[in-house]
């Protein structure tokens, strides 16, 4: 029988400190009302003060030790350690090598990577593609993000968007059904410019984002992707138990469910308590699902990422 890499647990992290739309209000030309319209946004989870030492591999390295207590294993026995982030402690050492580090992952190699808010389905192809080589039998996937320290908390079309989080999953190799079925990856670096975090050197530090054109697109190419994904597992939209969007707007995911023909109980949806939450959004949409009995062993689960590149990444998995 064919080894599938299967996602055996997820485990998250949230910074305690809760920041309403309303403190926005306080200094910004916004409001509750217009964020809450605009995103379905009400609120977000910060680190506690920007300048504290809390370090993205802090976040990361509980989300890890809670999805490997939940799997039940040695963290000595991971093959592998992926951090996808785009606000890491370094640019060097990796953000990965400090959660293995955290973690006792002691025989593990450990890498980050870079495709911003599809980060995760990104790592869960890499992931995916070590488990089927046998390279590695188990792997730590991490999206972790403090993404308040790249805000210009004066941008009002950004800052209102964003929280901080992070999320891990354990997948180790099985024999069976159950793992994932399909991995579908795009980029598109002639759309590079309309959402950027420009290195300190170079320009701004801040956050740089083209609404509107991150939108059209965001719409356009996750429903591609998700298409894309559900077919090269062989399955139709039916088979499908539930959708797990990279959670960066109401609209664009309701966008999403109407062009797929998704009814929204199919649909996870949570942005409207961590904002976007980049590559950590889809293991805490995930961790919420599958901690709440929304899903149940055999089920079919597709994953849609999208995020500056610009990158966009499907999976449909079977648990
Ligand atoms: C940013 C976003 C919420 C703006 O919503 P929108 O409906 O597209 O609004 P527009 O960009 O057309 O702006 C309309 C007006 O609202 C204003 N506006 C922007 N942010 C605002 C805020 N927080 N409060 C009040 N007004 C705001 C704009 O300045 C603009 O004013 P103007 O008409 O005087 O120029 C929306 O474009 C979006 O969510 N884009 C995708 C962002 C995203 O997902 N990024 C991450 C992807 S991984």
């Amino acid at each position: 029988m064919a080894i599938r890499a299967r996602i055996v647990s997820v485990g998250t992290a949230l910074p305690e400190k809760i920041v309403g739309n309303d403190h926005f209000a306080t200094y910004l030309d916004t409001s509750d009302e217009w964020i809450v319209r605009r995103t379905g946004i009400k609120q977000r989870r910060f680190v506690d003060d920007p300048k504290s030492p809390t370090a993205t591999s802090d976040l990361g390295s509980i989300a890890a030790k809670n999805a490997i207590d939940k799997a039940g294993i040695d963290p000595a026995t991971i093959d592998a350690v992926i951090c996808a982030t785009f606000s890491p402690d370094n640019f060097f050492p990796s953000t990965a090598c400090a959660i293995s580090n955290k973690v006792g992952a002691s025989k593990s190699f450990a890498f980050d990577i870079s495709a911003a808010c599809a980060g995760f389905v990104y790592g869960l192809t890499i992931a995916n593609s070590l488990i089927l080589s046998g390279q590695c039998k188990t792997v730590l996937l991490v999206g972790a993000e403090v993404v308040s320290r790249t805000l210009d908390f004066n941008d009002r079309s950004t800052c209102i968007l964003f929280g901080d989080g992070a999320g891990a999953i354990v997948l180790r190799g099985e024999e069976g059904e159950r793992g994932i079925l399909s991995c579908e990856c795009f980029s598109d670096g002639s759309l590079g410019d309309i959402l950027k975090l420009p290195v300190p050197w170079n320009g701004s530090p801040s956050m740089f984002m083209n609404g509107t054109e991150v939108f059209k697109n965001a719409v356009r190419l996750m429903t591609d992707v998700t298409r894309k994904a559900i077919c090269s597992a062989r399955l139709e939209f039916a088979d499908i138990n539930l959708l797990v969007p990279h959670q960066a707007n109401i609209r664009i995911i309701q966008a999403m469910g109407e062009y797929l023909g998704l009814s929204e109980d199919r649909v996870v949806v949570n942005v409207e308590r961590f904002g976007n939450t980049s590559a950590a959004s889809i293991p805490i949409a995930l961790a919420e699902a599958w901690d709440s009995g929304r899903i149940s062993e055999g089920d079919l689960v597709v994953f849609a990422g999208l995020g500056g590149g610009l990158t966009v990444g499907g999976a449909v998995a079977r648990f």
